[in-house]
């Protein structure tokens, strides 16, 4: 499994692939943004629209590609333009289909964009979750830190009022380069 950053090109390229991970992730009830039922078309459309932020820099898009050339897995970064908040970023739209689920995939996915984050010089990085749901347990396990809860926060793709749970994490600066030990 390779796990890629598209950039605006590729996801219009792939914007079907992506489609077809979208509407299984709210196929299987996930609150991800989406009512039920989520249209191949609909979701292909919304990836391509992400496909003009991510060419215009606000948004950042990792998937992970198996040796089929599948998409079973993605996550996003997206960047606030007002100038008083360039040190953050939102993690929007972990998902990982279905059929690759409990793999570690989901943590490989996570950890790639923290990863990104930190070298990008993001200081500060937050999201929202449906609370109550196993994206809960990923986050706070990988270092994520509860600020709050909101009940009836949005509709899950079912039609009922669903809490949200908002963390934060500050990603780990990287590594500074290692000192080479030989001197000429
Ligand atoms: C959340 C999600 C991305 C996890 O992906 P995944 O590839 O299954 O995750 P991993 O295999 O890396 O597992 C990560 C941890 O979550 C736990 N986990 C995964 N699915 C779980 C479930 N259904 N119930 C309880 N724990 C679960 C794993 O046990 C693992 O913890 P551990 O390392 O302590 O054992 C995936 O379930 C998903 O796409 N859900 C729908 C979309 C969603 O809710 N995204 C989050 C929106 S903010």
């Amino acid at each position: 499994m390779k796990v890629l950053r598209w950039t605006g090109a590729e996801l219009r390229d792939g914007a079907a692939e992506l489609a077809a991970l979208l509407a299984d992730t709210v196929a299987g009830g996930a609150s991800v943004g989406f009512l039920a039922p989520l249209t191949r078309a609909e979701a292909a459309a919304w990836w391509r629209e992400r496909a003009a932020e991510a060419a215009a820099g606000r948004l950042a898009v990792w998937v992970a590609v198996d040796g089929t050339g599948r998409v079973a897995g993605t996550v996003s970064l997206a960047r606030p333009d007002k100038p008083n908040s360039r040190h953050r970023a939102e993690l929007v739209k972990l998902m990982v289909h279905r059929s690759a689920r409990g793999q570690g995939l989901g943590r490989r996915l996570l950890a790639t964009a923290e990863h990104a984050a930190a070298a990008d010089g993001i200081t500060l990085l937050h999201l929202d979750t449906e609370t109550g749901s196993p994206a809960e347990h990923l986050y706070r396990s990988a270092g994520w830190t509860e600020a709050g809860t909101i009940p009836d926060y949005a509709l899950s793709p079912d039609g009922e009022l669903r809490g949200t749970t908002l963390y934060f994490k500050r990603p780990a600066a990287p590594a500074p380069p290692r000192a080479s030990a030989a001197t000429g």
